[in-house]
């Protein structure tokens, strides 16, 4: 295997001050997943998590913390003095834990988040292949600004000179087209012999990775660049939340892509958000401004409005959901209709060929096959059983205040409007409760009930009020 002479270090201590913000750099999430896991994930995919070393620092716990599962090392980096101090530390720790260095490594930023395998693997291959020392992986984006610069010896030669940071680089050089990715392959005793020569003699006042290339080069090393050979958003950096916003949009519209690869119809792909780890069956169409997240399944040949926000929920095929509605932690069978604005929370299961219609909400409720409850209505802590009719404003009352209680809706029972079901209450199959009814007790199988006070009419009312007082019917 290609990648099995190397470990994999990931930067991943610094501070992210161009991003004015107080959670550290890598923790900032695009495409819905925060960018250190986004570059640890591209790392698990060449080698075990076993040979791969994260350093972190700023706020080091909480971003252990975050990549805690992954399986990786950490690195303490209790003061950031740059990334060649970075490297620093990770020669310390491997002295430290006795175990032999791997031959190479391969260097990833915390903050280059759509960096792919395949890229990594070629950057490896070519190391291997040139015999380098220091083999660096570029591109040449449209706009270069900010980036550290890579002089190769000539043209497109292989060899380089140095690397340029922004702030260093000469007149001439401020056209230089070709950046640094900020990833690297090393061999690692060449890596760790020339750590201790950098100094902080910049702007920065940090020691600098990347003028290990210099310093290489002096010494006799070969130091090569390779042009990454995929799109130029995979290797550019997140420094600044627009930038990263930049970085966001291209992996959505890619995600957007690939289901429309695969039979999903998107209208106006660039206004969706849909993280990367949603899956969607062929036909289905969604129209503009819909978000899909997290652990998002959708079936096949269904339709998601405009303005719907999914998160962590399975959809079976065929289901409707009609714009507005928010949805989260819940799954839905097949040839389900939703929506307009239904708020469907953690919990909810609804059954196939069900109807949750507008201002409906569940919490925690199963509603079973065919099942509909169309207007609003809240069921919470409720179960329904099947072809169960819910009327408009029908309120499950499940909380006393300091507990929640059940609610249980038999087969084919009808629930009238603007009824409220005080639990814990059962409603029996095929049973009725009159509209407006207020229920706090059981209702057996097939019973009528009604839970309200008897309507009283007085005939010729209105003209016997008026003789007994006539001025009260002005309305003054
Ligand atoms: C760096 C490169 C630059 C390159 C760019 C690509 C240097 C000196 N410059 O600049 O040539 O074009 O990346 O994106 O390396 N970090 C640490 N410890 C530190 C400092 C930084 O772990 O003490 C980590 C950061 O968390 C980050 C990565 O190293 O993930 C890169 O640091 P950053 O400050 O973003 O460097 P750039 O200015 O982007
Ligand atoms: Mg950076």
């Amino acid at each position: 295997m290609e990648t099995s002479s190397f470990g994999i270090a990931i930067m991943a201590a610094g501070k992210g001050t161009r991003l004015n913000s107080r959670r550290p750099k890598v923790l900032h999430e695009i495409g819905g997943q925060a960018l250190l896991l986004h570059v640890i994930a591209a790392a698990r995919s060449l080698v075990p998590p076993s040979q791969i070393y994260c350093i972190i620092g700023h706020q080091a716990e909480a971003v252990h913390a975050a990549a805690a599962t992954t399986g990786v090392h950490f690195v303490l980096q209790p003061e950031q003095h740059g990334t060649g101090h970075a490297m620093q530390q990770l020669r310390e720790h491997l002295a430290a834990s006795n175990k032999a260095a791997p031959e190479n490594f391969l260097v990833l930023s915390g903050d280059v988040p759509l960096i792919q395998p395949a890229t990594l693997l070629a950057l490896c291959n070519f190391h291997l292949a040139e015999r380098a020392a220091m083999t660096i992986l570029t591109a040449v984006p449209p706009n270069p600004t900010g980036y550290g610069r890579v002089l190769r010896t000539s043209g497109s030669a292989p060899e380089v000179q140095a690397i340029v940071e922004q702030k260093a680089l000469t007149t001439d050089q401020l056209s230089a087209p070709e950046i640094n990715s900020g990833i690297y392959c090393f061999r690692t005793s060449a890596l760790f012999a020339h750590l201790d020569s950098l100094t902080p003699n910049n702007a920065h006042g940090e020691l600098y990775l990347t003028d290990v290339a210099a310093q290489l080069v002096a010494h006799g090393e070969r130091v090569v660049a390779l042009r990454s050979a995929g799109p130029v958003e995979e290797v550019l950096g997140a420094n600044t939340i627009e930038e990263m916003m930049h970085l966001d949009a291209a992996m959505r519209l890619s995600t957007a892509r690939r289901l429309m690869a695969q039979g999903v119809t998107i209208f106006r792909p660039e206004t969706s958000v849909i993280d990367a780890t949603v899956q969607i069956g062929p036909d289905t169409v969604l129209q503009p401004f819909v978000q899909l997240l997290g652990n998002t399944r959708i079936g096949a040949n269904c339709k998601i409005g405009s303005y719907n926000v999914l998160e962590n929920t399975q959809l079976g095929d065929n289901v409707l959901i009609r714009p507005n509605c928010v949805i989260a932690d819940t799954t839905i069978g097949d040839d389900v209709k939703l929506g307009p604005f239904c708020h469907l929370r953690p919990g909810s299961h609804i059954g196939p060929e069900a109807h949750i219609g507008n201002f409906v909400e569940t919490k925690n409720a199963r509603v079973g096959r065919g099942s509909k409850a169309n207007h609003l209505a809240y069921l919470g802590d409720t179960t329904l059983g099947a072809y169960v009719n819910i009327g408009a404003g029908t309120i499950t009352c499940n909380y006393d205040g300091e507990r929640k209680h059940p609610t249980t809706i038999g087969n084919g029972a009808f629930v009238g409007s603007n009824s409220t079901l005080v639990a814990p209450v059962a409603i029996g199959d095929s049973a009725y409760v009159a509209a407006a009814s207020c229920i706090t007790e059981d209702v057996p199988a097939a019973a009528l009930a009604l839970g309200r006070s008897r309507q009283v009419t007085k005939p010729g009312w209105v003209s016997a009020r008026k003789q007994s007082a006539p001025s009260a019917a002005t309305g003054d």
